[in-house]
């Protein structure tokens, strides 16, 4: 198989590039290793989790049709695992138009691809954030999601409707993963795990949002991978897939859990809500536990993990 994974030298896609190298596919890589949070981390992704391995990667941008063209036309590509996207809720709210350039233009752009160069399975990430303010818990794939709370969910909740879309008229086999907070090793710089480990490693205060009266299904990134892997297998489109832990954990004993492995106390400034930010996400994954997933790493193994990656990689001595 030859598999295209967009924004490859991210958290997600290095990690899902990484194990179908390992399994014998042939993967390339689209990304345009852009400065939302330091492209160096994505680069060292790539030499660290894929060095010594053959892939192809291509730099260069999804809204870019010219270079999506040349890499469709160059050598048949079977799957398309597409994560490339601004991602991030707040950011969203300061830079909405570049938000809707990358996560609705780039993904039409792909889907064009899709319908000029027939692919056997078109995967693409979808965000737990289309569920909004939804109050019935858990959250299933049948809820109502109209009704988005920031401009990053909705473009998310866009690329739904685009993908369906196509879809219908031109028979693409396609299915949207929405994800849930994915958390662990080589993770993004601009979420709350990274940033609370390395605030209270760094002895600063971490900011906590709604004085952490806040839950997730946390979700490790082996799982997700394991959980993309096995829809991207399907011959067939799937629809839309919740992926996500199965426990849901508050904010506080997340923070409890970062406390005992690094073994300091978190110095905590209470805030308020943030706009855009939603109190609580619970994933209903009974659809994809059909397909024979499961979730099976608990915050107590997934944070250590985190941890003893971000000391190596940073370099910080236990005191
Ligand atoms: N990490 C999570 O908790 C989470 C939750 C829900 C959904 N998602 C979705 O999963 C996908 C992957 O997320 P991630 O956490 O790995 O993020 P990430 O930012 O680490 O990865 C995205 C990659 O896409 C690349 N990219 C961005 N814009 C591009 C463009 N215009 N052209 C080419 N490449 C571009 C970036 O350089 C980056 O390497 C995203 O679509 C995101 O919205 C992630």
């Amino acid at each position: 198989m030859h598999i295209l994974i967009t924004g490859g030298a991210g958290f997600i896609g290095s990690k899902i590039a990484q194990e179908l190298i390992n399994r014998g596919d042939e993967v390339s890589l689209i990304d345009n290793f852009n400065d939302y949070y330091d492209p160096s981390l994505k680069r060292d992704r790539i030499s660290n989790l894929l060095g010594g391995k053959k892939y192809i990667l291509y730099e260069g941008d999804i809204r870019d049709e010219l270079f999506l063209e040349k890499i469709f036309s160059t050598k048949p590509i079977d799957k398309i695992v597409h994560l490339a996207a601004m991602a991030g809720v707040r950011s969203s709210i300061e830079k909405p138009l570049l938000y809707e350039e990358v996560n609705v233009r780039g993904t039409m752009l792909l889907l064009e691809m899709a319908k000029k160069y027939p692919v056997k399975h078109f995967v693409y990430a979808s965000s737990s954030s289309v569920y909004g303010n939804n109050t019935k818990i858990p959250f299933s794939e049948t809820d109502s999601v109209d009704h988005p709370i920031s401009p990053y969910a909705a473009t998310k909740k866009a690329t739904e409707l685009l993908a369906h879309t196509y879809e219908y008229l031109y028979n693409i086999p396609l299915t949207g993963l929405r994800y849930f907070t994915v958390y662990g090793p080589w993770g993004r710089p601009d979420m709350a795990l990274f940033t609370f480990v390395k605030h209270i490693l760094e002895n600063k205060s971490i900011d906590v949002y709604n004085e952490g009266r806040m839950s997730r299904n946390f979700t490790y990134i082996d799982d997700i991978v394991s959980g993309t892997i096995r829809v991207l297998d399907a011959e067939t489109g799937l629809g839309i897939m919740n992926i996500g832990g199965d426990r849901e954990e508050t904010l506080l004993r997340f923070i409890e859990v970062i406390e005992k492995n690094t073994g300091k106390k978190a110095i905590k400034n209470m805030l308020p809500m943030q706009p855009g930010d939603v109190p609580q996400t619970v994933a209903d994954i009974s659809k994809l536990r059909a397909l024979g997933w499961e979730p099976t790493t608990r915050i107590e193994e997934g944070i250590r993990s985190f941890v003893k990656w971000y000391r190596s990689y940073y370099k910080v001595e236990k005191e």
